[in-house]
């Protein structure tokens, strides 16, 4: 078995490489967030430049913006393209139907919208993330949420049987603070067997902006082994 760091950074750039495949001439491009993702955002910059392509990327994160400027993808918004190609991202955890948790970056609900806008979705992840539910090893879930709420918040997944703590800053006292201004909170309620009655009972509390949950939306997924490369495709 190689080190594990090693065979990681390598399958992370190959799937980026597979992802980016799917681009094309004139396409808009959702840019999602992440280490894996900032791979895929560094070759769509080499691709534009070897092949002369016209294309545009919407970044979901201040860290997706930065990367997009310094690989050199001309910028738009969903005001100009409400309706994307294609999107790029990764994911925390992939279970058999390709739902989705997404979210420990904390850019959850611009991905998510993005996600939505997007004609394909493609995620590109290494193979620890692969499992059989969500929420195995005791994952989270993370939901973003207004600071307003965020108690009442808790308060209400806990009756639904998850157990929550506010996520906090590294490198800053107090929570982390999202692009979008909000807080995020870390859920967890063991095997996720029902997705999509999960993100309905999380979504009907007010206060939740969004939840990391992503609910039959990925089309492809790439995942990166040591050795090669899986492609799964949803079953429609
Ligand atoms: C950010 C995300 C990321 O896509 C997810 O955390 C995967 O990141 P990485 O590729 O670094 O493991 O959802 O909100």
């Amino acid at each position: 078995m190689k080190p594990r760091k090693e065979w990681v950074e390598k399958a992370k750039k190959n799937v980026a490489l597979d992802a980016v495949k799917h681009v094309k001439d004139g396409f808009v491009v959702g840019l999602g967030s992440g280490s894996t993702v900032a791979y895929a955002i560094e070759e769509i910059g080499h691709k534009i430049r070897r092949e002369k392509l016209h294309v545009l990327g919407v970044p979901t994160s201040y860290q997706s913006f930065m990367l997009a400027i310094k690989h050199g993808i001309p910028i738009t918004t969903l005001e100009e393209h409400p309706i994307l190609d294609l999107t790029i991202d990764g994911a925390d955890q992939i279970d058999d139907e390709l739902n989705l948790i997404k979210g420990m970056g904390g850019a959850l609900t611009r991905e998510k919208i993005v996600a939505f806008a997007s004609k394909k979705l493609v995620i590109v992840a290494d193979e620890r993330k692969k499992v059989k539910f969500l929420g195995e090893n005791n994952h989270p879930l993370p939901i973003e949420v207004l600071l307003f709420a965020a108690q009442l918040v808790m308060l209400k997944i806990r009756e639904i049987g998850g157990k929550s703590v506010l996520r906090e800053g590294k490198g800053k006292v107090g929570p982390v603070i999202t692009d979008n201004g909000n807080v995020i909170i870390d859920s967890n309620f063991g095997l996720i067997h029902k997705p999509a009655e999960l993100e309905l009972k999380l979504k009907s509390i007010p206060g939740v902006v969004e939840t990391g949950l992503f609910v039959k939306m990925a089309d492809i997924v790439y995942i990166g082994k040591p050795d090669s490369t899986e492609k799964i495709e949803r079953k429609k």
